[in-house]
């Protein structure tokens, strides 16, 4: 497991990119641009994981480079069985101590209490409210301990997502963002786990290529759109949570 030492306590904070770094690390291919980051910025950078396809995938290059790396998830409350079984498969293969992130009771509880456990159901804005408490609160409470994170976006996911950067500085904060998939296409991320036995959320063998919350995602028919099984009920345009906001 990451050993405690390896804190983002443990090392003062990193400098964002210069333009010429952000050109250079927008070149790299994804191995190179996850071995970069991890060399660049320690443990003042972690890789987000909803332990989805991708991410494993991040997980496994990651481990590749032989350094010690971070991994952060938003337990939700509401996540699927099968994703609690690939995190601790995912823990026992690569060794590496998952931080866990739950939301504020203090946040939860008023809101379910006054809306009802399936609010997200009621209206956009209320499926915006859950994913703020749920989600974005408390990746907000991890950034703070980060000076750049790992994303598994892609530009094919989503009408929201074409234009993904590999590295991006983010507005306002300054915070690096990396995602070295951005350029792979679907069967690329499939053909990298097959051929190396990542092990991934059976789900995906169940008609789920996004999975999120377990009320809200579902499997998707032969030629839909990879991420129609998320919000089912909304449009292309509204499928966010508010974790990328862009
Ligand atoms: S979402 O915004 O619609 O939920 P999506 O499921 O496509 O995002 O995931 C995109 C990337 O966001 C993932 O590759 C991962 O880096 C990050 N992410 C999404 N959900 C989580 C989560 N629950 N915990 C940590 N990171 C997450
Ligand atoms: Fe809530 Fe659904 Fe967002 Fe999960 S995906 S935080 S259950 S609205």
């Amino acid at each position: 497991m990451t050993s405690p030492a390896f804190s983002a306590n443990s090392v003062p904070p990193v400098a964002p990119l210069t333009a010429d770094e952000l050109a250079h690390a927008e070149s790299l291919d994804a191995e190179g641009l996850v071995r970069f980051g991890l060399e660049r910025y320690g443990p003042r950078i972690a890789i987000a994981s909803s332990f989805g396809l991708e991410d494993v995938v991040l997980i496994d290059l990651a481990a590749r480079t032989g350094l010690p790396f971070r991994v952060f998830t938003l337990d939700t409350g509401r996540l699927n069985q099968e994703t609690y079984d690939i995190i601790d498969r995912v823990r026992n293969r690569y060794e590496v101590d998952i931080e866990i992130l739950f939301p504020d009771p203090s946040e939860v509880e008023p809101m379910v209490r006054e809306h009802g456990p399936n609010l997200f159901y009621d209206s956009i804005e209320l499926r915006k409210r859950c994913c703020q408490v749920r989600k974005v609160a408390p990746l907000g409470r991890v950034l703070v301990t980060l000076d750049a994170w790992m994303t598994g976006l892609r530009r094919d996911q989503n009408t929201t997502r074409t234009s993904v950067p590999k590295a991006e500085v983010e507005p306002g904060t300054g915070r690096m963002k990396l995602s070295p998939l951005a350029d792979w296409s679907w069967d690329a991320v499939w053909a990298f786990v097959r051929e190396n036995r990542v092990p991934y959320n059976v789900l995906h063998d169940r008609g789920y290529p996004s999975i999120g919350c377990g009320p809200c995602t579902r499997a998707v028919a032969a030629g839909e759109d990879l991420r129609a099984g998320r919000w089912w009920w909304e449009n292309p345009e509204t499928k966010e949570c508010g974790l990328h906001s862009r």
